[in-house]
């Protein structure tokens, strides 16, 4: 029996268990995390993305109710029972922790206007790594908003509902992400990354065609703390940043800036802190410009080479990097097989993506785990990202 089948009985059952056997009108969907390849740190600035989706994700299995009352469970926090809310007074709750993230969806579409008039019983069930940095919040997030849409025929499209979610997170939940996460999520394809201009929303799904190569993903399992209020500090230095540029140039996000007229500027800077940080933001673009055409043209030591240079950008410039991420990139770094590396996701802890020889994934996992042991006394986990499609119904 393969997994998704595995999945979706054992789903099956603890559904009866938590609601009843009435189960004519399940139905089952996957929404999957994601992994960025570069651009990181740019989707708040106007910049260039490169996420792709992965095969770890959320799953669901809903069924409409006849009143105004939404149930939820999900199989991660067994332990913390079914969370219930009514559509009629849709609040944040910190006591009902992960399920905040569906019911802001809940609240932003019919804040848009749309009457939702009955609820659902919904059980998820997420494979992703907990705050390993692969976006199981905006998993869920378009999760919910895909299945809504699907089950009142709302009409939004894969963007509208990239959209929404983003600004359900921002809005309802307080966290002040940009869009990379809901849009890859909401819209990318198998065995292909997504180049998204955040600053346009124009987009261009580009085939991953890596050859003997694969992408591993290395997860810290470092515990993170206080994520939210660093990201938000970082939003804040860029802020000034643009605000100081559009002093002598009107911007509409610090990636509008070429290096060469960035070179020209730097003196406008108020402070180091927000001189680095808009350094990295510039020269992000740049990198993310330059992998790209990499990809595209199958030179996966170049595109390997700019994961690199983004990676110790991120770390010495933005500093949203750690010991932890920096030991996995660093010990990769000699070995023979080994393409490029560099942290994925907000940092501070989360994951690595590396792109690998097939050949060479046993001694790189080996060598990674013996140094990355030693080091930090952590033990890492390593995952083969498989690139999937956005969220839909799930077909096993
Ligand atoms: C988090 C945010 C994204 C993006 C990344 C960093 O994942 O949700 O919007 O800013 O961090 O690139």
């Amino acid at each position: 029996m393969d997994g998704g089948r595995i999945v979706k009985e054992n789903m099956i059952s603890k559904f009866i268990e938590y609601f009843d056997d009435n189960i004519d009108n399940l139905a089952m969907y996957f929404s999957p995390g994601r992994v960025n390849l570069i651009g990181e740190h740019i989707d708040y600035n106007g910049g260039l993305v490169m996420p792709c989706a992965i095969n770890l994700g959320t799953y669901a299995l809903i069924r409409p109710r006849l009143d105004r009352e939404v149930h939820m469970i999900s199989l991660n926090f067994e332990d913390q029972g079914i969370y219930r809310f009514n559509l009629g007074s849709i609040e944040y709750d910190i006591a009902m922790d992960w399920c905040n993230y569906p019911m802001g969806i809940f609240n932003e579409i019919q804040r848009m206007g749309n009457v939702l008039d009955h609820g659902f019983d919904v059980l998820f069930f997420g494979d992703l790594p907990n705050g390993a940095g692969l976006s199981s919040s905006a998993s869920i997030e378009v999760l919910t908003a895909t299945m809504i849409n699907d089950h009142y025929a709302l009409g939004f499209s894969k963007k509208d509902i990239a959209l929404l979610s983003q600004r359900s997170e921002n809005q309802f939940n307080g966290v002040n992400c940009g869009i990379m996460d809901q849009f890859s999520i909401a819209m990318c394809e198998k065995d292909h990354a997504i180049l998204l201009d955040c600053n346009t929303l124009e987009y261009d799904h580009v085939p991953l065609e890596l050859g003997e190569y694969l992408l591993m993903i290395v997860n810290t399992n470092k515990k993170r703390g206080l994520v939210d209020s660093a990201y938000n500090a970082r939003r804040i230095a860029c802020d000034l940043g643009l605000k100081a540029l559009n002093e002598a140039k009107p911007l509409s996000g610090i990636c509008e800036l070429t290096p060469k007229e960035w070179l020209t500027l730097t003196e406008l800077m108020p402070s180091e802190e927000v001189y680095k940080r808009t350094h990295h933001a510039v020269m992000e673009q740049y990198r993310t410009q330059q992998a790209s055409i990499a990809l595209k043209s199958g030179d996966l030591m170049a595109f390997g080479e700019w994961m690199y240079r983004s990676h110790d950008s991120l770390r010495y410039h933005f500093e949203v990097s750690c010991d932890e991420l920096d030991i996995i990139v660093d010990a990769g770094r000699p070995l023979s097989g080994v393409l490029g590396a560099r942290m994925t996701g907000a940092g501070f802890g989360g994951c690595v993506v590396a792109l690998v020889h097939k050949a060479h994934v046993e001694d790189y996992e080996n060598h990674i785990r013996r140094v990355y042991t030693d080091q930090t006394g952590l033990v890492p986990s390593f995952y083969k990202a498989v690139i999937s499609s956005g969220a839909g119904v799930w077909h096993e």
